[in-house]
């Protein structure tokens, strides 16, 4: 299975995340930081962008992870065919923000809560996205590799990509990823979905 070939290597050596140790509680940092993880170590790979995981390639995770100590015991030690992430690759402390991101989230992924938010319109009528459905299909799926505002990060920059992309060239980026950017669609993103955080993505200055 050519999984681990696929793994982001390049993103695990580049990127060094500082971390401070000690004591504490599930924080909104810690679940941004563990969502970013989630995502630079590759988990979402095999386990889904939120956890959902798939028949073919790793369990769901979410919204009810196996307890703290369990997880940490679990990534530095698995059993089957998931690979091994050392205590330097992955520390205790990490996994902990993974593990409070993973409990955070809800037993429905917000995609499909966003969705449901807009059953009372007609699902054809292109206007019907109340402002700022995008933005927070963008906050969710994508401002952890391309930054709250579109400043990049794990992913390039996308403020100004209208300069070089029209609306349905980003939105065929999203449906066929390339690189380490997952594949959101349809699983996570639908077609109403895409074409909002599209939209949004190409207002980005
Ligand atoms: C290449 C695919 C792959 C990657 C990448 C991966 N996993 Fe897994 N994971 C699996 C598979 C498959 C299983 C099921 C048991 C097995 O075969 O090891 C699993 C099992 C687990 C389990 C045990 C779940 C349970 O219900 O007992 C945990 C926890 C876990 N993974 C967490 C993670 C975390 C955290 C990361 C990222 C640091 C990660 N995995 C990365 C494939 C992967
Ligand atoms: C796991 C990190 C990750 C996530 C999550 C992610 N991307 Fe990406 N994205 C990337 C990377 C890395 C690239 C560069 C791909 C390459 O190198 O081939 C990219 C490329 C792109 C591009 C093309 C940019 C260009 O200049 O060619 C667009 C557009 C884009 N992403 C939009 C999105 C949107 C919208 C979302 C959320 C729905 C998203 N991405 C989620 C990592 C990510």
């Amino acid at each position: 299975m050519p999984l681990y070939s696929r793994l982001p290597m390049k993103a695990l050596a580049c990127i060094a995340f500082a971390v401070s140790s000690g004591a504490h509680a599930d924080t909104n940092a810690d679940i941004e930081t563990g969502r970013a993880l989630f995502m630079q170590k590759g988990c979402y790979e095999c386990h889904g962008v939120l956890g959902q995981g798939s028949a073919s390639t790793g369990p769901a995770l979410a919204p009810h992870p196996v307890p703290l100590s369990a997880m940490q015991a679990y990534v530095h030690d698995p059993k089957g065919e998931m690979p091994v992430y050392s205590k330097r690759i992955l520390s205790d402390d990490e996994i902990a923000r993974i593990h409070a991101y993973l409990a955070s989230l809800p037993p429905n992924p917000p995609a499909e809560s966003l969705a449901l938010l807009n059953d009372g319109a007609a699902p054809t009528a292109q206007a019907s996205a109340p402002p700022g459905h995008g933005s927070s299909i963008y906050a969710a799926n994508c401002a952890a590799c391309h930054g709250a505002s579109g400043e990049g990060g794990v992913g390039p920059a996308l403020r100004g990509i209208a300069s070089r992309y029209g609306t349905s060239d980003i939105e065929g980026r999203i449906r066929e990823p390339s690189g380490i950017m997952p594949r959101l669609y349809p699983h996570v993103l639908n077609d109403e979905e895409v074409r909002d955080v599209a939209r949004y993505v190409a207002q980005l200055r």
